[in-house]
């Protein structure tokens, strides 16, 4: 272990469900990405087939240096129909976590990624107050495989997610261009937003297109406090099945930098962003911090940086620096342990992702060296995956693997860097 680091310190990388196992078939994704005029570049299919791979995945992220992995369980999998579940799966994602443990890997558990069963968007989704309810549910038949095995769990993804949706929906309107948002909406031009939006509504059974809350729709305020709600439920059954589990949720939190007259306006977006949440998650053991660029902005909102730098695939301005930054803040609010649960770098130039990861983890030991609790950095992503609306194009992975031809995992540089952190 690197003498910056605390003994304990999870080093890793991460995945989600739904963008790496294939055929999820029972989710709401799933459904969205089938629809005529369909806002996903492409389906995600069987995506890296991880589902019947992650065995070798684990071990060579073990085998590069990791001591650990951020991987989630797809309730659509564990309740593909409302009130059944389905022992298969959860013995499936058992034996993940087993095999973890045998290779030397820490499981860090995420309990929802996005990702929903189709029959709760028929049911209303997010916006319905009954998700609070349903996601216990699912938790409560999920908590027995976590018991005395998972240490660590990440209730929601981006809790702040469709909070931040609705903010990238004003400045779209006004900027017409979603880049450096750090979010996924990314609207994909083959699609035809209201045509598709309409498609969704009867997909899911709706007669109004907004009823279709999935998780990554934009909020109402009353929807993001059912989030809070869910998660602060699904903790507490967590703590009940096994106390000595530690909870959290996660957060997508950008370097919010004020440009001249911005001040006020940067406050703003971060008390959105965050310091809102406080109440919510000040009872939690660990919050999990997901950076990927910062955010300028000026008195009207999000704007160009003064001095830009390059930009990443997805269109985010290259800023690593942006992890420091945004750890100090949160320290300065959160008085708890800090786990960087996402950080990384779509590109295809490996290169380039070295040299992120390598400024983003001196600032991650800067911060140690300083003081603050952080106790975990796991890069995004440790396959090239399946990147929501914008398909298999995004390369953000520390492995390659071939689609066209057998799966075949095919390392990168990058990922070697994880025995040198
Ligand atoms: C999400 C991931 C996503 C990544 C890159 C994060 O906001 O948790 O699912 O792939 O960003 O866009």
């Amino acid at each position: 272990m690197n003498e910056h680091y605390p003994e304990t310190f999870l080093k890793g990388a991460a995945t989600a469900a739904h963008q790496v196992e294939g055929n999820n078939t029972n989710s709401d994704y799933w459904v969205m990405e089938h629809l005529p005029h369909s806002q996903f570049a492409e389906p995600s299919g069987e995506a890296v087939d991880h589902y019947h791979r992650y065995r070798e995945d684990m071990k060579l992220l073990r085998d590069a240096g990791a001591n650990a992995y951020r991987f989630s369980i797809e309730w659509a999998r564990i309740e593909p129909v409302k009130n059944v579940f389905d022992e298969t799966q959860l013995r499936h994602y058992a034996q993940m976590i087993d095999e973890c443990r045998a290779i030397g890997l820490e499981p860090v558990v995420t309990l929802m990624h996005f990702t929903s069963p189709a029959w709760l968007i028929r049911e209303g989704g997010w916006e319905n107050p009954e998700v609070v309810s349903y996601f216990a549910e699912y938790v409560r038949h999920v908590a027995p495989i976590l018991v005395g095995k998972v240490r660590y769990v990440c209730t929601i993804n981006e809790a702040n997610m469709r909070l931040q949706l609705q903010e990238l929906m004003k400045s779209y309107g006004r900027q017409k261009t979603g880049a450096g948002s750090g979010v996924q909406v990314g609207i994909n031009l083959k699609g035809d937003l209201r045509a598709g939006m309409q498609e969704m509504a009867e997909a899911f059974g709706l007669s109004d297109p907004r009823k279709a809350a999935c998780f990554i729709s934009p909020a109402t305020p009353e929807g993001d406090r059912l989030v809070m709600q869910a998660h602060q439920a699904a903790r507490e059954i967590l703590k009940q099945a096994d106390p000595t589990i530690q909870a959290g949720l996660t957060l997508s939190l950008h370097d919010i930098q004020a440009c001249p007259g911005g001040e006020q306006e940067a406050d703003r977006m971060w008390k959105d962003e965050f310091t809102h949440y406080l109440p919510w998650i000040s009872g939690d053991d660990f919050l999990g911090v997901q950076n990927y660029t910062r955010k300028c902005v000026n008195a009207q909102g999000s704007c160009e940086p003064d001095h830009p730098r390059g930009r990443t695939q997805m269109g985010y301005e290259i800023y690593p620096e942006a992890l420091e930054n945004v750890l100090r803040k949160v320290a300065g609010d959160f008085k708890g342990t800090l786990i960087v649960t996402e950080n990384g770098i779509a590109t295809d130039d490996d290169s380039l992702r070295c040299d992120f990861i390598r400024k983003a983890t001196e600032g991650v030991k800067n911060c140690i060296r300083d003081g603050i609790p952080v106790k975990g950095y796991f890069y995004w992503s440790l396959l090239d995956n399946f990147e929501w609306q914008k398909g298999f194009s995004m390369t953000f992975g520390l492995i390659a693997v071939d689609r066209e031809h057998d799966m075949t995992r095919h390392p990168k540089e990058s990922l070697k860097l994880l025995d040198s952190l």
